[in-house]
């Protein structure tokens, strides 16, 4: 809020008056998003947590250019009570400088971190997809960071590849072979082969660990925390649960979607049920999101289909999922939230948030050029 003494202007006295410098009203998709700095907001492939009162919105600090799509600056977090405006709460957990083999020094890749506060710990504790750098995707861990405030300094833990030496809850017998035996069908890259089983992966990988590239975090109401990652080279997702610190899997897990090349996930349940969104794998450029539902988060998972409607639709209006977003105080209202990247010049990605609506057991998302948290009914508490 910024206040404005009387002006004599042209020997007009003009009232004092209080205005309010940029404050937002609605979301404004697609079009940049001043922080409150005036700044365009730097939180891509983010997630938000609820907390005390206040959303946290963490994501991806991006730079200028191509180089923007490594990680340069590190984890930055803004807050907000409205979710329309946000402060800058600085950058988080900042990339490593002194020492250029760490994990997650200037040039990694740290894609997609989510926050999730442990109640038992009360440790704000950050799970990211990390690949180091160099390595372009081959890495595929989970990079985990740990708080006492939530809004940092995160501590980094370190990383790894998921649940090594545990095999999924719906592996079928035949599956459990040794990667010797798994090794025996190679994988270059494109599609799979049409018999997905065919090639072992979750065998390949047994003993070092399941890739995790794409991620997200949920956290469900009796308090167990979920990570789920697209594995097996992307091919399938797995869903699986933490510790009760959440810094850990727990081992146990379970494969889902397999070969349907699904990633950018996010989760939310809404009446009971288990939603998925996610998207295919087209790299930077948009495609048809995926949507999915379940009664229980291990599954079966029943695919609704692509959940965006409407003109662009099909290119998820330009964007990728990255977290749907539990509106407080407003049972069934949920905010889907995409990236529309920019990998040119990476720092100028957009933000995609849309109201999500359910129809004939469906979800959908509809495009809305300028919108507020009216469309979910019922009077804004702000
Ligand atoms: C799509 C993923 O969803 C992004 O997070 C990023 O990894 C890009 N691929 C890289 O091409």
């Amino acid at each position: 809020m910024r206040h404005v003494t009387a002006l004599l202007c042209a020997g007009v006295v003009l009232l004092p008056l209080a205005v309010v410098a940029g404050e937002r009203r609605s979301f404004r998709p697609g079009e940049r998003w001043p922080d409150d700095q005036g700044v365009h907001i730097n939180a891509h492939g983010g997630g938000i947590l609820d907390f005390e009162g206040r959303y946290y919105w963490f994501g991806e600090h991006k730079v200028a250019g191509e180089i923007g799509n490594t990680a340069q600056v590190g984890v930055h977090c803004y807050s907000s009570a409205d979710l329309y405006n946000w402060r800058d709460e600085g950058v988080v957990l900042p990339v490593v400088k002194e020492d250029p083999d760490h994990d997650i020094a200037v040039g990694s890749v740290i894609e997609r971190p989510k926050v999730i506060r442990n109640p038992k710990t009360g440790k704000f504790v950050m799970w990211f997809h990390l690949e180091r750098k160099g390595t372009g995707y081959r890495t595929a861990r989970s990079g985990v960071a740990v708080a006492d405030h939530v809004t940092g300094p995160y501590t980094y833990r370190g990383s790894f590849r998921p649940n090594a030496g545990v095999w999924p809850r719906n592996i079928r017998p035949e599956q459990k072979v040794t990667a010797e035996v798994a090794a025996t069908h190679s994988f270059s890259g494109g599609d799979l082969p049409d018999d997905p089983d065919r090639l072992n992966l979750i065998a390949r990988d047994h003993e070092g660990g399941q890739m995790a590239r794409d991620q997200t975090l949920f956290v469900d109401d009796d308090g167990a925390a979920y990570h789920l990652y697209a594995s097996e080279e992307n091919s399938t997702l797995h869903i699986s649960r933490l510790t009760d610190d959440y810094l850990a899997p727990a081992g146990d897990y379970v494969r889902v979607f397999p070969g349907r090349f699904m990633e950018a996930p996010a989760i939310f349940k809404h009446d009971g049920r288990y939603y998925f969104i996610g998207s295919g794998c087209t790299g930077w450029a948009p495609n048809a999101a995926r949507s999915a539902v379940a009664d229980s988060i291990w599954g079966p998972w029943e695919e609704l289909g692509n959940p965006a409607v409407g003109p662009d639709g099909a290119l998820t209006f330009h964007s990728q999922s990255t977290y749907v977003l539990a509106v407080r105080g407003r049972p069934g209202a949920f905010i889907f939230m995409g990236d529309r990247w920019r990998p040119k010049d990476a720092i100028d990605g957009r933000y995609i948030w849309l109201p999500i609506r359910f129809r004939n057991d469906r979800i959908e998302i509809e495009w809305a050029e300028d919108w507020d948290l009216g469309v979910f009914g019922g009077a804004e508490s702000r």
